[in-house]
């Protein structure tokens, strides 16, 4: 039996990208096939420059794929431009329009397709009070504070009830607290309303506290997809091991005997310190960070890459700068790197 498919179902058939400028070519997205169910927090994680906000403008229609297409429930849109598509982006510098008013901003595209005053204007009322800003209605953009615009931005693009949002870095202008904040109310909104989130950011934190699967983005290629706790416990690159959290990455023969792998990764809270006896590494403490909740570490050791440690508080006792120290693991907790590029 053939299921029919559901319209915020996201199919990208190795799509790539090619720009063209000052007589070089750039490969900015590479042969990326990724498969993105209806109502999933789907997130593009990955450094500067490495594909993410060009994958999410050809999803979006804004660039054109130099080959591979882009399918929305079920339909081939590869051609089609953006306001024919079934989808909507919020952006980083949330493109509000300065001149008018929130109510206004927010029921845009409703106006743009002929929908009456009145009619479009109660649409936005509700919309305002979804992301909880009801009182700001007659404002002006600058009138608000950054988190503020933030949700208006989120209840402009919710008007025209896509079935996909594209979010490209769209907390990145904010401070910490309010960052974090935002982080839960927009998880909240997406399971609440049901609908695709497709989630640019490149901050890995972002990425495993809001996520059902991530795809991680390195050199316009996908390394792995996976589950926030899958790339952090099982990463299956290196890459992916350094840049999802934190790794002690090791080789060769202590690799081979640790893990039974020629790569393996250890994370820095799986490492103890302890006495002498029975201990898998030793070496110098270099440095101390303090982390509030925990202590991170720093631990030379002859020939091999500095160990990082993280030490839980309040602890018992915290070691001194200078002093050697000697490192135990479960063997369980050293994960094998065995496998390429997500293909
Ligand atoms: N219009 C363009 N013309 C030429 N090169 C471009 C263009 N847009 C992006 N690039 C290049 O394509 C690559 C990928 O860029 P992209 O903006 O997709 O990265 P990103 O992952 O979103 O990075 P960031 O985290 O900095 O936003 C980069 O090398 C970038 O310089
Ligand atoms: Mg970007």
């Amino acid at each position: 039996m053939i299921l029919p498919i559901e319209p915020g179902a996201v199919y990208l058939d190795q799509l790539s990208c090619v720009f063209k400028s000052a007589g070089k070519s750039v490969l900015a997205v590479d042969s990326v096939t990724l498969d993105i169910l209806p109502g999933e927090f789907f997130t593009l994680l990955g450094p500067s420059g490495s594909g993410k906000t060009t994958c999410l403008r050809m999803i979006g229609g804004f660039v054109l794929p130099t080959s591979g297409s882009v399918r929305l429930g079920g339909h081939d849109v590869t051609h089609l431009p953006p306001y024919e598509r079934a989808v909507n982006t919020v952006f980083q510098d949330y493109a509000l329009f300065p001149h008018m008013s929130i109510l206004d901003n927010v029921a845009y595209a409703l106006r743009i397709r002929g929908m009456e005053k009145a009619a479009r204007e109660r649409k936005a009322h509700e919309l305002l009070e979804l992301v909880r800003l009801p009182q700001v209605a007659g404002r002006k953009p600058n009138e608000l504070s950054g988190g503020q615009r933030q949700r208006i931005a989120l209840a402009r693009a919710l008007i025209s009830e896509p079935k996909v949002l594209l979010l490209d870095e769209p907390l990145g202008a904010l401070d910490l607290k309010l960052r974090e904040q935002m982080q839960v109310e927009l998880k909240n909104l997406q399971r609440e309303l049901g609908i695709t989130f497709i989630f640019v950011t490149h901050d890995q934190h972002e990425a495993l506290s809001m996520s059902d699967r991530i795809g991680v983005f390195n050199q316009g290629r996908l390394e792995q997809v996976a589950t926030p706790e899958e790339l952090y416990n099982r990463p299956t690159t290196r890459f992916v091991a350094d840049f999802v959290g934190t790794a002690n990455v090791l080789e060769g023969e202590q690799a081979r005997h640790l893990a039974g792998a020629s790569l393996a990764m250890l994370r820095p809270e799986q490492i103890r310190v302890g006495g002498q006896q029975g201990a898998k590494a030793s070496g110098t403490l270099r440095s101390v960070q303090y982390f509030g909740s925990f202590v991170r570490l720093r631990v030379a050791q002859m020939g091999q890459a500095e160990w990082i440690v993280d030490q839980p508080l309040p602890a018992d006792h915290v070691p001194e700068v200078g002093k050697t120290i000697h490192l135990h693991w479960s063997s369980q907790a050293a994960h094998g790197i065995t496998a390429g590029a997500y293909a």
